[in-house]
C-alpha cells in the first residue's frame, strides 16, 4: 500500500475510534440530555491539547460472541492535555460501547495513564459514566477494577484525584470514585450506589428510586460520598475545573498563585459589627469569609453536607488556602459527627498538597446527646483534631466569638501547632458557656439565696461572662498571639500567610498513624 493510502486508512481508523458505539447509540445518548465522553473531555481540557493514548486498543474477549463485537478504543476515552496551561492526564467512560462497561484492557487504558500521572507528578480527572464491570469478561473486571483501586490508594497525596460522575456508577465500580479527592456529580443524570432498586427491594424489602437511593442530592446531603452536585454536565466540568485551579500539580509542589486586584490592606468595617450582641444569636460565618478572601470569590465543598461546617477553597493575597470554619447559623456551628468527618478530611486534604489551611472558630462545643455518643461523637471528633495536629501545612486561626471545650482545643488551637491564633475582641474562649458553668458552679449558692433566685443566678451568669468569656485570658498565656480588630482580618491572615510561606515541620518517622477511622 503507497503511503497515501495508509495515510487515508489512519484517517479513517482514527475518525471510526471517535464514534464511539456508534451514531445510532450516540444519537440516544444526546437524546437522554448527554455528552459523549469525547464532548466531555473538549469541556474540560484546553482546546486542542488533548492527547489521546489507545485510541486502537480493543478487548480479548472470545465468549458470548464479543469476538464479532470491537470498538476502537474499548470504551474508555484516555489520554492527557491541559487545564488553563496546566498538565492533567484524563479518562473518560463511554458509555456507548458496552454501556461505557470496564473490561480488562479498559482497566489497562486507565491504569497507563494512572502510571503516568504519579510519574510525571501531574492530577488525574475520571469523568464515570460506566454500566460496571463488563459482564462478559466477568474475573478480568474485577481484576481490571481492583488495578485501577490500587492505583487510587498508591496516588492518595502523590497527585491529586478528581471524579466526576455523569451517568451509572455502581457495585464495586464505586470505589474507585470514592478513593479519589473530591466527587462532583450532575443531578437527576447520575447514580452511584453498591446494589440497585431490585437487588435492595429484593433483601430489604425497601421501595426507592434509583434517584432517591444513590442521586447527587443523597450523596451530597446525607451520605458524604459526593462533594458537589451540579445542575448540568457544564456546571460538572466546570466545578472540577474550579476545584482543580486551586490544587498543586503534586505533593512535591505549591499550587498556583492566583492573581488579584484585591488590595491586602483592604478593610471591612461591616466586620466591626458581624457578632450580635446576644451570644445565641446566629451570623452568617461565610459572610466574613467573602468579606475577607481575594474578590469575594470561595469556593464552597460539600455545602449541603453537615452545614455546621463550612470547608471551601479561596485565595488571600494571591495564595490559595483551605477554609474551615464553624457556621453558626447551623445548629449553632456545633460540632457532630458529620461535621468533624467532614472537616477532617479536608484539613487532611490540604496538608497533602500544600495548601495553608485557615481556620475560623465560632463553636459552642460538640453536641451532647445519645444519637451522638452512640454515633461516635467521641472517635469521630477525635478525626478532626487528628487531622489538625498532624497537619504541617500554615495553619492561621481566627476565633470570631465562641471557643469552648473540647471544641476549642480541636479547631486548630495553639496547642495543636496552630502557626497564627488570632481571636476578635468578641471571643469567648473558655471551658463552657457563662450560662452552663454558673449552673454548676453556683447552684448550691443560689437555691440558698433569700432573694430572687433567677435574678441572682443572672448576675453571677454575667460576672462569669465578664471575667471569663473574653480573649483576653488566653491571650495573656499566648494561645492567641493578638487580639485583633475584626476589620482589619483580611490583612492579618495575609501577612501571617506570607511569613509563612517557607514554613518548615515535619512529623515523627512512622510507617502511617493509625487515625481513628
Ligand atoms: C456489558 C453492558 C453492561 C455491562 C450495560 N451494557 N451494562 N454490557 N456489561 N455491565 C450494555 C447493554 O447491553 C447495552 O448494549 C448498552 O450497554 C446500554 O445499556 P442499556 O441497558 O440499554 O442502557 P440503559 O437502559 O441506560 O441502562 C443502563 C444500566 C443497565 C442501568 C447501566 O445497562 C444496567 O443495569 N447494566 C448492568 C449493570 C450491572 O449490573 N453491572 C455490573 C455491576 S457489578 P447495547 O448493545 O444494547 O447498546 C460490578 C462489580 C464491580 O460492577 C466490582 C468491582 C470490584
Amino acid at each position: 500500500m503507497a503511503m497515501k493510502e495508509k495515510v487515508d486508512e489512519l484517517m479513517e481508523l482514527r475518525k471510526l475510534a471517535r464514534q464511539g458505539g456508534g451514531k445510532e447509540r450516540i444519537d440516544k445518548h444526546h437524546a437522554s440530555g448527554k455528552n459523549t465522553a469525547r464532548e466531555r473531555l473538549a469541556l474540560l481540557l484546553d482546546e486542542g491539547s488533548f492527547e489521546e493514548f489507545d485510541m486502537f486498543k480493543t478487548h480479548r474477549c472470545h465468549h458470548f460472541g464479543m469476538e464479532k463485537q470491537e470498538y476502537l478504543g474499548d470504551g474508555v476515552v484516555t489520554g492527557y492535555g491541559t487545564i488553563n496551561g496546566r498538565l492533567v492526564y484524563v479518562f473518560s467512560q463511554d458509555f456507548t460501547v458496552f454501556g461505557g462497561a470496564l473490561s480488562e484492557t479498559f482497566a489497562e487504558k486507565v491504569c497507563k495513564v494512572m502510571d503516568m500521572a504519579v510519574k510525571n507528578g501531574a492530577p488525574v480527572i475520571g469523568l464515570n459514566d460506566s454500566g460496571g464491570a463488563r459482564i462478559q469478561e466477568g474475573i478480568e473486571s474485577l481484576a481490571g477494577y481492583t488495578d485501577i483501586f490500587l492505583r487510587n490508594v498508591m496516588s492518595s497525596g502523590v497527585v491529586p484525584q478528581l471524579s466526576g460522575i455523569f451517568g451509572p456508577c455502581a457495585g464495586g465500580a464505586v470505589y474507585s470514585p470514592a478513593l479519589t479527592d473530591f466527587t462532583v456529580m450532575v443531578d437527576k443524570n447520575s447514580y452511584m450506589f453498591l446494589t440497585g432498586p431490585k437487588v435492595v427491594k429484593a433483601v430489604t424489602h425497601e421501595d426507592v428510586t434509583t434517584d432517591a437511593l444513590g442521586g447527587a442530592s443523597v450523596h451530597t446531603s446525607k451520605s458524604g460520598v459526593a462533594h458537589l452536585a451540579a445542575d448540568s454536565e457544564e456546571q460538572a466540568i466546570d466545578y472540577l475545573k474550579q476545584i482543580f485551579s486551586f490544587l498543586p500539580q503534586n505533593n512535591m509542589e505549591l499550587p498556583p498563585k492566583r492573581p488579584t486586584n484585591d488590595p491586602d490592606t483592604r478593610q471591612e468595617a461591616y466586620l466591626d459589627e458581624i457578632i450580635p450582641d446576644n451570644p445565641n444569636i446566629a451570623y452568617d460565618i461565610k459572610e466574613v469569609i467573602k468579606n475577607t478572601v481575594d474578590d469575594a470569590y470561595f469556593f464552597e465543598i460539600q455545602p449541603n453536607y453537615a452545614p455546621n461546617i463550612v470547608v471551601g477553597f479561596a485565595h488571600y493575597g494571591s495564595i490559595s488556602v483551605g477554609i474551615v470554619a464553624n457556621q453558626p447559623q447551623h445548629f449553632a456551628g456545633v460540632l457532630d459527627c458529620d461535621a468533624s468527618i467532614k472537616g477532617a478530611r479536608f484539613v487532611r486534604f490540604c496538608d497533602a498538597f500544600n495548601i495553608p489551611v485557615v481556620t475560623f472558630v465560632d463553636v459552642p462545643g460538640f453536641l451532647p446527646g445519645t444519637i451522638q455518643e452512640h454515633g461516635g461523637i467521641i472517635r469521630n471528633g477525635a478525626k478532626i483534631l487528628y487531622a489538625y495536629a498532624e497537619a504541617t501545612v500554615p495553619k492561621v486561626t481566627v476565633i470570631t466569638r465562641k471557643g469552648y471545650g473540647g471544641a476549642y482545643c480541636v479547631m486548630s488551637s495553639k496547642h495543636l501547632r496552630g502557626d497564627i491564633n488570632y481571636a476578635w475582641p468578641t471571643a469567648e474562649i473558655a471551658v463552657m458557656g457563662a450560662k452552663g458553668a454558673s449552673e454548676i458552679l453556683y447552684a448550691r449558692e443560689v437555691q440558698s439565696y433569700d432573694g430572687d433566685k433567677e435574678a441572682y443566678m443572672q448576675q453571677k451568669v454575667d460576672e462569669y461572662a465578664t471575667n471569663f468569656a473574653n480573649p483576653y485570658i488566653a491571650a495573656k498565656r499566648g494561645y492567641v498571639d493578638d487580639i485583633i480588630q475584626p476589620s482589619r482580618t483580611r490583612f492579618r491572615i495575609i501577612k501571617a500567610l506570607v511569613m509563612l510561606e517557607n514554613k518548615q515541620d515535619s512529623n515523627p518517622p512512622k510507617k502511617h498513624g493509625n487515625i481513628p477511622l
